[in-house]
């Protein structure tokens, strides 16, 4: 097992595909993926593009689709919801198809689309990830974060670190023999440092403020939760994710 750390789905390499993606964008599209699979909902299907989102979702019944839509942290008109994981309650999402569209997340996750096996991941299902990798052995793991427009995110690195010390804690591999790059290195000493601060390290960081100006307290404290959902997205068909 070799792990890969990418920060941004733009430095993801376009040459080659691994054995296993895994797309994380902790604040907050792949915990809100994670969450709204956890209440019950049918399948989650991610688009980079908000037209495209809504074109697809409207041949869907209308009592059988929720539509997401979020752009610098705010809601898009016309959707149902923004990306708040805490909008995503069983009441709500049920037996639902969640049509999501967010800045960097849902680009991501098309980014790698095509890798054989495709997780979406945060800190809140960080175990249900490390479990399932486990079982499977995928040789070569690229972990991608979603950054934002670009740009490094710490809270993304984290997650990457976070699930890397799992690993290297639950197998006999060793930090140095788990590391496919230096910025798996890099992602688990962010991890070695801010393991027990999470959320203070999330008031630090770029989305962290905009998200806390926009009101997105209670948010960024539910996002900070380590391992509290035993669920795995996993996608089904390119853009489609559905519970593991
Ligand atoms: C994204 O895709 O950039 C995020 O999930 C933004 C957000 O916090 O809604």
């Amino acid at each position: 097992m070799k792990l890969f750390v990418y920060h941004t789905p733009e430095l993801t390499p376009t040459t080659h595909v691994p054995d296993c993606a895994i797309v994380i964008d902790v604040l907050r599209a792949t915990t809100t993926i994670a969450t709204a699979l956890d209440a019950g909902a049918e399948a989650v299907q991610a688009f980079s593009n908000i037209e495209q989102l809504l074109q697809v979702s409207e041949q869907w019944p209308s009592d059988k689709r929720l539509r997401a839509g979020e752009r610098g942290g705010a809601q898009v008109a016309g959707c149902d919801m923004g990306n708040s994981p805490l909008d995503c309650t069983p009441e709500k999402v049920k037996g639902r198809r969640l049509f999501i569209s967010t800045t960097n997340g849902t680009r991501a996750l098309q980014r790698v689309q095509e890798a054989p096996l495709v997780l979406a991941t945060a800190l809140v299902n960080r175990q249900a990830t490390v479990q399932y990798l486990l079982a499977q052995q995928p040789e070569t793991i690229w972990l991608v974060g979603s950054g934002w427009e670009g740009t490094y995110s710490l809270e993304d690195t984290v997650c990457a670190g976070a699930i890397a010390y799992s690993l290297v804690e639950q197998t006999s591999y060793s930090e140095e023999e788990l590391s496919g790059n230096d910025e798996v290195v890099g992602a688990l000493s962010l991890y070695h440092r801010w393991q027990n601060q999470l959320l203070e390290m999330f008031h630090q960081a770029s989305h962290g403020k905009r998200l806390l100006r926009l009101d997105g307290h209670a948010d960024l404290k539910y996002c900070a939760q380590t391992d509290v959902l035993n669920v795995l997205p996993i996608q089904q068909e390119p853009g489609v994710l559905v519970k593991g």
